[in-house]
Parts: structure tokens; sequence; C-alpha cells
């Protein structure tokens, strides 16, 4: 059984988004720039859909972005909610299950992490070619919402490889430089020991970060297709690792901001000729 809470949240924006909309975005740490190139035709505060999670810590709730890209229909989340500000997993993902009932195809989301591959450099934008989920939970657990998807869900190929040749022609095409590996989701909000970082490269984890897993997990359990990049705002590297705060993973995100903006909106835009 699909919650009313997530029912009547997507009855309120049904009307509000543009038709044939099928492309989300989550606009996290690294795609605020993509706001730019968004022909806005409305937005809606979170405080204005019904249920939809409101974050009290920061001085505004974030907003849902109705507009185009490039022409294509688009419909973005500026602000997106974290684990580790103590919302619930079924709060975390809650606007990948309204997303889905409004029927999104497309999810893309952007994060900033640690690295953990001796090959990366801070800066560098990372496409995600698959996830570990760290967080010590799943949002899944509990009663299965069948009408989304089945109880033990595949996650064989959890981000799209068709999507991610595409982002790797376009990066090679326009010299972006991109990297690609495993992204491990952890809760947060402490950044990784030494011993951390360490373990989770050990683990097979190319970057690390805080976010992200939760909502792709909900996103595939409901068929949407995923893509997923990562900007490299720190190292854990043995050899490399200094001390890191939110304040320099936020500089080096807003340099890369150009690169990671460049890759999403080629993406939507050659989505919109399918
Ligand atoms: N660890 C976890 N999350 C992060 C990091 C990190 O080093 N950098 C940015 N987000």
């Amino acid at each position: 059984m699909i919650p009313n809470e997530i029912k009547e949240a997507a009855a309120y924006l049904q009307s509000r988004i543009i038709d044939n909309t099928t492309i989300g975005i989550v606009l996290g740490t690294g795609l605020g720039g993509l706001v730019q190139k968004i022909d806005i035709q409305e937005c809606i505060d979170y405080k204005d859909i019904p249920h939809f999670p409101v974050s009290t810590v920061q001085g505004h709730s974030g907003r849902l972005i109705v507009g185009r890209i490039g022409g294509v229909p688009v419909l973005a989340m500026q602000g997106r909610f974290h684990f580790y500000e103590g919302w619930s997993m079924a709060q975390v993902t809650f606007p990948a299950r309204v997303f889905c009932l409004l029927g999104i195809k497309t999810l893309f989301v952007s994060n900033a992490a640690g690295g953990l591959n001796p090959g990366f450099k801070v800066g560098d934008v990372m496409v995600i070619t698959d996830h570990i989920n760290m967080f010590g939970t799943n949002p899944l657990i509990g009663p299965n919402m069948d009408e989304f998807g089945p109880r033990f869900p595949d996650m064989s190929q959890t981000y799209s490889q068709r999507l991610v040749s595409k982002a790797l022609e376009i990066g090679k095409a326009e010299n972006l430089d991109l990297r690609t590996g495993v992204y491990v989701g952890t809760s947060g909000p402490t950044f990784e020991t030494p011993a951390e970082y360490k373990m989770f490269r050990a683990l097979g984890a190319d970057a690390v970060g805080m976010s992200t897993v939760p909502e792709v997990i909900v996103a595939r359990h409901c068929g949407l297709e995923v893509f997923g990049v990562s900007i490299i705002t720190d190292s854990g590297v043995p050899g490399e690792i200094v001390e890191v705060s939110h304040e320099e993973v936020q500089k080096v995100a807003a340099a890369a901001e150009p690169r990671m903006t460049r890759i999403i909106e080629a993406l939507i835009i050659d989505e919109g000729k399918k």
C-alpha cells in the first residue's frame, strides 16, 4: 500500500508540473548552478506541499522547481534531506516516491564526496557506476509498497549504463576529464577517520559521501533510471589526508560546478531527443 501522504503530495503537484515531465533532478552539492540553466515556470516551496518534509534547521525550507532545460521539461529539488539531519529514511526518500507517482522516469543526482581512489585528485568529477550502502539501514525496510516495486529489488544495474556511456562520450568530446567509480554512502555527519577511509577503499569504493544512496535505492525500487555524479572535494587517500571542513567542501564543489552542470545539461537535452 502506498501511504496516503505520498499520494496527497503527488496529487497537489500533479496539476502544477509540465505535462509529460519525465526528468527529475536532485540539485545536490555541485549542481546549484544548474538552476541557471532552467527556464523556470514555477517554484513550489516544500512547506506548501502536503506532507513534504520541511527543514527548520536552515533558513529556507527548500523548493521544487518546475521548468525546462533546453526545452526538456524537468522537476528539480532544490534542497535535499540528509539522514544525518535526523530525518527518517522514509522522509529522506519521500520526494523520490512522489517523483515516481508524478511520472518521472529518470533521476539525476549529485553530491560531494571524499576521494578514495589514489588516481583521483581534489576537484575531479566522478560519474557514479555503482554504490555500496553503508548507512547501516535501508529505506525499503518495512512493509513493501508493492505498487512501486518488488519486495526484493534487483540492484544489478543501479546506475544506468546507458547514461554512464553517454556521459563519458560527452565528457570526451568536451574535454571534461571525467572519472568513473563506486560511491559508498554512509550516515555521517562525521567525516572519516584515516582508518575508515582505508576501510572503504578496501571495500571497493572510489569515493565516500553522506547522501544519494537512500534516494537511489528507492528510485530503483520504483523503476526509475538513475544517473549520479560526485565532486571529489577532499582526499581520503593515505598520505594525502588533511583536515577537512564543510567550508572547504563547498569551495571545491563550487569550482567544479561548471563541469558537473554541463554534463547533466547535455544529458538532459539528449534525453529530450529520445
Ligand atoms: N567523507 C564523507 N562525506 C564527504 C566527504 C568525505 O570525505 N567529502 C564530502 N562529503
